[in-house]
């Protein structure tokens, strides 16, 4: 018989008890801040569906990187905004690229804090897709070769690790065989292996204004409905070299957190996407929602579903509220 010698809520009666049993915890160091670099000088300006996120000049980047270092936050994913863009995306592998200089400038000045870069060429290109566009289909093997580029201008450059979210087949191994070739073989591949065909990218799409312009990313980025089938890109991705593997969106997807968790030992990331933040900022503005704590509420739920690092626009304001601050 249970209750009333059961009685769940003995433990739940004052904090010190709550925090001795909480299962899960975040701390800065599972966060990982996402930002978006664009040309110029002393040049910030917000994007409009993200309330609180910029584009930066590399001058202005590397500020913010300090702050992000300062905070406790480990490391930051880079995307840029090219102003030059072409069939092939060719200045997304260009040695003297947005994000190759923004990645020299952030090792030379804030050398401690660890800079990831998003390898795709989507932003680098007129149509917009994450692959070579020939008769209106989608070039998988093809692309590679722009990617095994993308990727070695980036570490040439200094990045500290390379996150593949293209979604094109057999780029993870791609990508390996690329860098040990040039000598970087300790070099990690943080491979977005379950990356879904999901509406919730819209604001990042309108940030790197990379929205595709014919069709849409069904036939690369995987069916929402496909929770097997991510087991099998994760699996793909760890037989081809990857050294951490990602789940994105989160919230939506967290049974796909926690089934990735469960089948493999490999450090499991999960990307809070944009959409996840601009819904939060949204209803906070209306004051439907206390931001707060629906933004450590949401982090929490990813952790919880087995997330060991979390990508999100929110890392600065959730470390400054781990770190014991008001936002
Ligand atoms: C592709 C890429 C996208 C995101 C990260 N890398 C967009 C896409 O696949 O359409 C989305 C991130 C977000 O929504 O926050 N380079």
């Amino acid at each position: 018989m249970a209750f009333p010698r059961q009685r769940m809520r003995r433990l739940r009666q004052s904090e010190p008890l709550r925090q001795m049993v909480r299962e899960t915890r975040l701390t800065p160091a599972d966060l990982i801040y996402p930002l978006f670099v664009v040309e110029g000088r002393d040049h910030r300006q917000e994007i409009a569906s993200m309330p609180g996120q910029y584009r930066r000049s590399i001058d202005l980047l590397v500020k913010e990187a300090t702050e992000v270092k300062w905070l406790g936050i480990p490391a930051v994913i880079l995307f840029g905004i090219p102003d030059q863009r072409d069939e092939r995306g060719s200045s997304g592998y260009d040695s003297n690229g947005i994000v190759q200089r923004a990645v020299r400038a952030l090792k030379d000045q804030v050398p401690d804090l660890l800079i990831i870069t998003d390898v795709c060429i989507d932003e680098y290109t007129t149509h917009g897709h994450c692959g070579l566009v020939r008769d209106g289909r989608i070039l998988n093997d093809d692309t590679l070769d722009c990617l095994r580029a993308m990727a070695r201008t980036h570490v040439q450059a200094g990045a500290d690790m390379v996150a593949p979210s293209d979604m094109m087949d057999g780029r993870v191994g791609a990508i390996r065989d690329e860098l040990d070739r040039a000598g970087f073989s300790d070099v990690p591949i943080m491979a977005y292996a379950a990356k879904f065909a999901s509406c919730f990218y819209a604001p990042f799409r309108e940030a790197t204004e990379s929205a595709p312009k014919f069709g849409d990313r069904q036939t690369y980025q995987m069916d929402p409905a496909n929770a097997r089938e991510a087991l099998r890109e994760i699996e793909l991705d760890v037989e081809e070299g990857a050294d951490i593997v990602m789940v994105k969106p989160a919230l939506p997807y967290l049974d796909v957190i926690a089934a990735a968790r469960a089948r493999t030992n490999l450090p499991v990331a999960a990307y809070q996407v944009s959409g996840e933040y601009s819904m939060i900022k949204a209803a906070a503005r209306v004051g439907w929602l206390d931001e707060t704590r629906a933004m450590m509420e949401s982090l929490l739920s990813i952790k919880r579903a087995g997330a060991d690092l979390i990508l999100t626009y929110f890392a600065q304001d959730a470390a400054r509220v781990l770190n014991g601050r008001r936002v």
